[in-house]
């Protein structure tokens, strides 16, 4: 069952479609990853998803599901208590999910005393310390009183990680998470969010452009280009068989998938400015496979097989051997 789901979601900024028609599932306990180049909408998607959509940017169609209630609907204080208790949120600004004006400590035990009721302020406190040392926070007990902006940027958003693995969400957005963080830390934390996501069953999006991270992390994947969602399924068979050109282009970028250090490469070519898209596939420009009528119209979104779906008018030929493509059949 989904937990979220969106259909149709899109943001403007004045004309401009920054986020044009994105439909997206994820499944309760589960994880999707959302991937795609820098500027493609992932951010605007995950914080219109939110009810937070960035300044200048408004969110004029679609709905949101969030357990079969429309967020879209909800007046900006239900949004806000429903952020930080069943949905929370790990941004690319640590400080969005931080109170500048509070030591963390007593930020983290807050947590404790009134969404679980642990009336003991000692035993808040050792929570809290607990959950600081998951984080790989150094010497937790001697920081509980330190204010926000006496940690570095990387330690911020451990801390803010900490804060919402303490909310016990049933959601957890995460976009970028561990961009500014060191591989090996980066590599803790993950570790960390999919610990927590088999303990509590927390659902989890995770934003990044790092597809190797997807692949060892996530259930599934939506690949997003130029504001839309052009492939989508269960990660080992999207890795393994991509059917969306540019998919295959993002996987062809990293030549070796487990050398989780190697950033994504780009294509070759840039993906369109928002304002500058024509009629006809974005991917035209860029793609080996684009036919005259691929700019005739944008490609519609169809299923591929059970979980899958793709957006493209020429998809990459399925590449499974006639007697995998039979056992599907017969299943
Ligand atoms: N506050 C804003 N006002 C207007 N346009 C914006 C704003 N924030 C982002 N955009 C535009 O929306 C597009 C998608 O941005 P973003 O969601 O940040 O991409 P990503 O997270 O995939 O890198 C970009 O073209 C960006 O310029
Ligand atoms: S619709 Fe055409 S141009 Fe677009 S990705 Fe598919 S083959 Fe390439
Ligand atoms: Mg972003």
């Amino acid at each position: 069952m989904s937990l979220l789901s969106v259909h149709d979601l899109v943001a403007q900024s004045g004309p401009t479609r920054v986020v044009d028609g994105v439909s997206f599932a994820v499944r309760a306990g589960r994880s999707l990853g959302l991937v795609g180049e820098s500027g493609s909408g992932k951010s605007v998607t995950c914080l219109s998803v939110l009810g937070l959509p960035p300044r200048g940017v408004q969110v004029s169609g679609g709905r949101v599901l969030f357990d079969g209630e429309d967020l879209r609907a909800k007046t900006p204080a239900e949004l806000h208590a429903l952020r930080g208790r069943e949905i929370g949120m790990i941004l690319q600004d640590p400080m969005t999910s931080l109170n500048p004006l509070l030591p963390i400590g007593r930020q983290i035990t807050e947590m404790y005393r009134y969404r679980e009721g642990v009336a003991n302020r000692k035993a808040r406190e050792s929570r809290a310390v607990e959950l600081l040392r998951r984080v790989r926070v150094a010497a937790p007990e001697s920081r509980l009183n330190s204010y926000p902006h006496e940690f570095s940027g990387g330690m911020r958003q451990r801390v803010a990680i900490a804060m919402n693995l303490a909310c016990n969400p049933r959601l957890l957005i995460a976009d970028e998470p561990t961009t500014a963080l060191d591989i090996t830390v980066r590599l803790q934390i993950l570790d960390l969010l999919r610990e927590v996501q088999a303990e509590r069953g927390t659902a989890i999006m995770l934003v990044t452009h790092d597809l190797p991270l997807v692949r060892r992390y996530c259930d599934d994947v939506a690949v997003m280009y130029a504001g839309r969602i052009v492939e989508q399924g269960p990660v080992e068979q999207v890795f393994a068989r991509p059917r969306h050109p540019y998919t295959k282009g993002l996987l062809g970028a990293v030549p070796r998938l487990r050398d989780l250090q190697h950033r994504l490469t780009v294509i070759p070519g840039q993906p369109p400015s928002p304002g500058s898209i024509a009629q006809g596939c974005r991917f035209a420009p860029r793609c080996p496979r684009a036919q005259a009528d691929c700019l005739s119209a944008y490609p519609a979104t169809r299923a591929v097989d059970a979980h899958r779906s793709v957006a493209c008018w020429h998809p990459e030929p399925d590449a499974r051997t006639p007697d995998a493509l039979l056992a599907t059949a017969a299943s």
